[in-house]
């Protein structure tokens, strides 16, 4: 087990030595290490057994501080960070010299946020440096949603925790790109579409689905994996009928009921944010039951809910 607190001159001591630390965000935790060194970064692939041709996210203090970094920032960009940072959303922005080319794999944009959380906000603002962290999980796994997730997956390879308590989101940041001024969406997450397309005064395109070989990486349609096998259906009851003397864990979702099989209700008055919150915890506490399988059902597709059913998507391809 890693020690883990809230002592932000600890975190900061180690970081500044070159280790990793994990780190609260409203989204998940991440798996941080100093973004402009490379040992660093290596470190954070290693622990988490990460593909080198999976980029890392680079997390700064403040929107001054990217746009101190990284030249040539368009109008689109400055508009979604001003109201959005700091916050669930991450662009892909022109990548800094120096930045790694490690961290970007090889791409010569980097992914950027200012996650809003308080703890990693006071250690982001005590850093002379930005941080890479990707979800602290080991690859393809879910993501962590509080310290103790982060200990039971990650305790042995890192050396401290900065806990921040339960993560208010609980879905991963929303990741933006501008093709040719094009806003285009590369995965839904903790922010809204509509609330970003409200901000640009226009309509975003979706790239989210990149199969096997992604050229935006990491969004293998594998991920998010749990230890049982999971479905993902609108049809719950016609669901189980296929499954006739397994052990089965229901995952539902609003007023939908079950006596009859072993459940978690992500949320019982229909609150997509609070499903959210959510999501992740319950599928590890549904795994940690050890069914045959796990049979979820689809959320709405409104406000998070697409997000939501993507995770649950994924989750689901074997
Ligand atoms: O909310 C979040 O975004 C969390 C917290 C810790 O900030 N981080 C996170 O990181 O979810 P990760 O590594 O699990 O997912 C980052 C995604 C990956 O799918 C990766 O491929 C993509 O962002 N990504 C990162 N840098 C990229 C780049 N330069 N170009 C394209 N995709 C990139
Ligand atoms: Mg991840």
């Amino acid at each position: 087990m890693a020690e883990s607190g809230t002592d932000i001159i600890k975190a900061a001591h180690i970081l500044s030595s070159g280790d990793i630390v994990a780190i609260p965000t409203e989204t998940v935790y991440g798996l941080a290490g100093n973004a402009l060194n490379s040992d660093a970064v290596l470190k954070i692939f290693k622990a988490k057994n990460r593909p080198h041709f999976d980029p890392l996210i680079v997390h700064y203090s403040s929107f001054d501080s990217i746009s101190a970094q990284i030249n040539g920032i368009g109008k689109q960009a400055q508009k979604l960070a001003e109201v959005f940072w700091p916050g669930p959303l991450t662009m892909l922005l022109p990548k800094p010299d120096n930045i790694p080319s490690l961290v970007t794999s090889g791409s010569d944009l980097v992914a950027v946020r200012v996650p809003n959380h308080p703890l990693t906000l006071q250690l982001l603002a005590n850093l002379d440096f930005p941080l890479a962290a990707p979800s602290a999980n080991p690859f393809g796994y879910v993501s962590p949603t509080s310290a103790v997730h982060v200990n039971l997956q990650l305790g042995d390879k890192i050396p401290y925790i900065l806990d921040g308590g339960d993560c208010a989101v609980g879905l991963e940041s929303t990741i933006i790109s501008f093709e040719n001024g094009n806003p285009v969406i590369l995965r839904l997450g903790g922010l809204k579409t509509e609330e970003i397309e409200e901000v640009l005064g226009e309509k975003v395109s979706f790239n989210t689905l990149q199969h096997s070989n992604p050229k935006a990486p990491g969004q293998l349609d594998k991920h998010y994996a749990t230890g049982a096998k999971m479905i993902l259906t609108d049809d719950i009851e016609s669901e189980i009928l296929k499954y006739p003397g397994k052990n089965i864990e229901l995952l539902l979702f609003g007023n939908q009921i079950s006596d009859k099989y072993s459940n978690i209700n992500l949320s019982k008055n229909g609150n997509i944010d609070e499903a959210a919150k959510n999501l992740f915890s319950s599928m590890r506490i549904l795994d940690a039951r050890n069914p045959d399988i796990i049979i979820a059902m689809k959320v709405p597709e409104t406000g998070l809910g697409k997000a939501i059913n993507d995770r649950l998507f994924r989750a689901s391809v074997r």
